[in-house]
């Protein structure tokens, strides 16, 4: 039994133990205390401060909960990647690939299987909300989150979420889809507009399409709204978006919670029907709400509703409510699922010369720190503590006829900030490893506080420090550093505050910090880096002190405000040293695989790429490692597409894969020795270079003269494959993936059921047969798209509409088939009657490169999910 819940954030860098007597003082929840817990309560049981305080989080995980009457908190954690708890952040979970990885996979029964999984990893954190599946789409390949997401495209995103969906609730765990709706970019995510009707065609049919489809398949438990507005109002408070849209027409009645301080209001966003403000404490949801009700400025009845499902989703989430601690639970089936996904999401985009499969004889360079220290996930609230970390290199060498033909080098950095400094390489006045921290008031040289830490990091999360005076403090870090090697070093600091850096007394470095946010601490940590370069001489002890301002956040959400600074250093290292290290075991080698691309400093929530290029060093690396390779294959870790075209004509196979969870390792191995054959389908399309992406003008949100952040979608509708590609901007589309085999699809047949005397509901059977060709067995994907051949508005040359993951054995066929509707198949969204309409015609059905012509008798509209 818990003693009493207390909560810690997710913090990078695995600092929150090291801080955790900083850190802003929470509402405790004494479960010893509370009574049995009572899961049918309803709204006329509870007082009017009760209804309130049920409205919100008591902390980062919890919700209030009715301690009176024994109604639960609710406990909601992140997410459908690996389920992460609250008490401890360090308890572990098995990892899943990211989302992208999952969407490439184009799988619904295995993201079922998932689900199932996830439910059990869930109630292991006593968990009864799971924060997921992410449904925003990639637009832009700039995207921080894009590794969260299935896909660029709404259907297969939301096919892919229904399913998962309903596998988890069935495990008696609710889920939280987000963010709904238009979070597509991470630039200023808590301030930018979305300047796009919500009546409009890109709206309906692109970034709504993908929670209607979800809906239509799904009935979540509760939906996240997203940060951002959509056509100037905050999501969370926006009545067209939620009353409209989501309960009116599409009849959701599940609960509505906002992104973590990403409520804004009191009363409005209770009027538009935001039901929990998350996380808590409360900022909007306080006693001056009782006042406003009251007053008559809010009617009573609103905050019933609102507590009403709140209470609805404690009851529905009752088989998952634990007081157990957390622990990590290992599952081996579960495990060999998260190896699946990776193997069916990894997509072989180019195999020159067949240099793969790979044969177990050959003698391998394996190049890249992504074989040794593989990234296993984006960054973010994403990134969850995994079970264990398979490296590439141990499971492509267990694979080898013999592992002693399997060499490796390193290859250049991937890093983007720099690293904190190492502890044996730091040492405090005692002696000890670590630094001195003191805290001063200002205009005193006595330290109010004298002390050693371990790590080189000081953090203040939500309170300053007992005796220190607001905005009138500054503290210092000291410690002594012993350089390993001679050289050109580079030393600096992270820190929310203006500061100076000095080493031996001399000023180095110094830094003015202005508008620094807590998302800055959270994400991103270049922002908040100060770095100087100093000649040092290994085994010559260097003192480095850093002296550090608070600082004043930009705005004010509410949320707790971070002091902190960290020590930074990395010795002078050199890329060609790097490069001809790892071209020399390349010389040897009958073919070299080439480890490259991401990591979760690079893509991650809380900010945007700036662009889809490699860096510099790994293009190097990668052109001059392939030209003294006999062949060889480039994988690639990442979320996002890359622009590939320095390289791409280099190398003789690329793999896409993308974070592979924690048995990456063995999922690369499989597919590198083609125990598995390759059957992902790029979720997305992938670019020739930036400018070539049609978001590539509107995106991000830029700021305007009148101070605010917009943007707009400016290829409307023609997202991503629904552009107008030439082979000139297009290096690979939208469904593609190569594979160890060759698969024909061939008989296409179409016919119409005429059961229905509704016309939209005439439904549509799409028959085909897929045959294997080759001669090992594998699986395809057979993609239905749809083209009108004649409209009233231009429409994208086509639209999928359908979908199925088929197995077929070497030499084998089977027979596919996929049902549509009238409705959902031809459909476009008609701005002047605010419909779904159909428009009588033609429509062709392509599936591979075989077509048929259907044709709609009658227009016809229609709403609703
Ligand atoms: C993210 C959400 C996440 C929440 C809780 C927010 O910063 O946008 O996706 O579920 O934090 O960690």
């Amino acid at each position: 039994m818990t003693e009493v819940m207390t909560t810690t954030v997710a913090l990078p860098l695995s600092l929150d133990d090291k801080i955790s007597k900083n850190t802003v003082q929470e509402k405790v929840i004494d479960i010893d205390n509370l009574p049995s817990p009572s899961f049918d309560r309803s709204v006329d049981d509870l007082t009017l401060e009760e209804k309130l305080d049920i409205l919100s989080g008591v902390n980062f995980t919890h919700t209030n909960g009715v301690p009176r009457l024994g109604v639960p908190p609710l406990k909601v954690v992140d997410t459908i990647t690996g389920v992460k708890g609250s008490e401890h952040f360090h308890t572990p979970t098995l990892c899943f690939p990211s989302a992208t990885c999952m969407g490439a996979t184009w799988n619904v029964d295995l993201l079922s299987q998932i689900g199932t999984k996830l439910a059990l990893q869930a109630k292991s954190k006593s968990a009864q909300v799971l924060l997921g599946p992410v449904l925003n789409l990639h637009r832009d390949p700039r995207g921080g989150r894009n590794f969260e997401s299935f896909s660029e495209d709404p259907l297969l995103a939301g096919e892919l979420a229904a399913s998962m969906v309903n596998a988890i609730q069935a495990g008696g765990v609710a889920t939280c889809p987000k963010h709904f709706v238009g979070n597509e970019s991470e630039t200023k995510r808590r301030f930018h507009n979305v300047a796009e009707s919500l009546d409009g065609r890109t709206m309906r049919e692109v970034y709504l399409a993908a929670w209607q489809v979800m809906l239509r398949k799904s009935k979540p438990a509760a939906i996240m709204t997203a940060y951002n507005k959509v056509d100037g109002l905050f999501c969370s408070e926006n009545p067209k978006l939620i009353k409209d849209v989501l309960r009116g027409e599409w009849a959701y009645d599940g609960a509505l919670m906002s992104d973590w301080y990403g409520t804004r209001s009191g009363v409005p966003a209770l009027n538009a029907g935001l039901d929990l403000e998350m996380p808590g404490p409360t900022i909007h949801r306080s006693s001056a709400i009782l006042e406003k009700i009251k007053s008559g400025e809010l009617n009573i009845s609103v905050l019933n509703q609102r507590a009403a499902r709140v209470l609805e989703l404690v009851k529905q989430t009752k088989e998952s409510y634990s007081e157990e601690e957390e622990t990590s639970l290992v599952d081996e089936d579960a495990n060999l699922l998260a190896r699946r996904v990776a193997t069916e999401g990894i997509v072989l985009l180019q195999n020159r010369k067949s240099v793969l499969p790979l044969r177990k004889t050959q003698r391998l360079a394996v190049i890249g720190s992504q074989a040794t220290n593989p990234s296993i996930s984006g960054g973010g609230s994403a990134a969850a503590p995994p079970q264990y970390l398979q490296r590439p290199i141990d499971n492509i060498r267990a694979l080898s006829a013999d592992p002693k033909n399997v060499q490796t080098a390193n290859g250049v950095k991937v890093h983007n900030v720099i690293p904190l400094i190492p502890v044996p390489q730091i040492f405090a006045r005692d002696g000890s490893n670590g630094i001195n921290v003191r805290y001063f008031n200002n205009g005193s040289d006595q330290p109010v506080i004298d002390e050693i830490h371990p790590a080189p990091a000081a953090v203040m999360f939500g309170r300053i420090r007992d005796g220190l005076k607001p905005e009138a403090f500054h503290y210092e870090i000291s410690t002594t550093v012993i350089p390993k090697t001679t050289g050109l070093h580079a030393i600096g600091a992270r820190t929310t505050g203006s500061c100076v850096v000095k080493v031996n007394s001399k000023e180095v470095a110094q830094k003015t910090m202005v508008g620094i946010e807590v998302e800055d601490f959270l994400f991103r940590p270049k922002n908040l880096e100060v770095l100087a370069q100093v000649q040092m001489t290994a085994g010559v002890p260097y003192f480095v002190d850093l002296i550090v301002q608070p600082h004043k956040p930009s705005f004010a959400t509410g949320e707790p405000i971070i002091h902190s600074a960290m020590l930074c250093y990395m010795e002078e290292y050199s890329d060609n040293d790097a490069i001809a290290e790892a071209v020399a075991i390349a010389k040897e080698a009958d073919v070299t695989l080439i480890f490259a691309g991401r990591t979760p400093e690079h893509e991650s929530e809380g900010f945007d790429a700036q662009d889809m290029s490699l860096p510099a060093s790994q293009v190097k690396m990668i052109k001059a490692v392939a030209a003294a390779s006999r062949r060889s294959v480039l994988v690639l870790s990442c979320g996002n597409p890359i622009d590939v075209q320095d390289f791409v004509e280099d190398v003789d196979a690329v793999l896409n894969a993308h974070f592979l969870g924690q048995e990456g390792g063995s999922a690369l191995a499989e597919i590198l020795y083609g125990e598995a054959s390759p059957s992902g389908k790029l979720a997305v399309s992938w670019p020739k270079t930036l400018k070539d992406s049609p978001s590539y003008s509107y995106y991000p949100a830029t700021e305007n003269d009148r101070g605010s952040w917009e943007m707009t979608c400016g290829e409307g509708v023609g997202m991503g494959y629904r552009h107008d590609w030439t082979p000139r901007t297009l290096q690979w589309p939208f469904g593609f993936g190569l594979s160890y085999t060759n698969f024909e699809i061939s008989s296409l047949q179409v016919s119409r059921s005429i059961a229905s005397v509704v016309p939209e509901d005439v439904e549509i059977i799409i028959e085909a047969n897929v045959s294997n060709t080759g001669s090992v067995d594998g699986s395809e994907v057979v993609q239905v798209y749809i083209e009108d051949v004649a409209s009233s508005v231009s429409r994208p040359q086509k639209e999928l509409k359908g979908f199925k993951k088929i197995g077929v054995a070497a030499g084998k066929s089977e027979k596919v088939s996929i049902t549509l509707k009238d409705r959902y198949a031809f459909s476009f969204w008609d701005e002047s009657t605010k419909m779904w309409k159909c428009e009588a015609g033609q429509f062709k059905i392509h599936v591979g490169d075989l077509t048929e012509i259907v044709v709609v008798d009658q227009d016809f509209f229609w709403s609703g999910l």
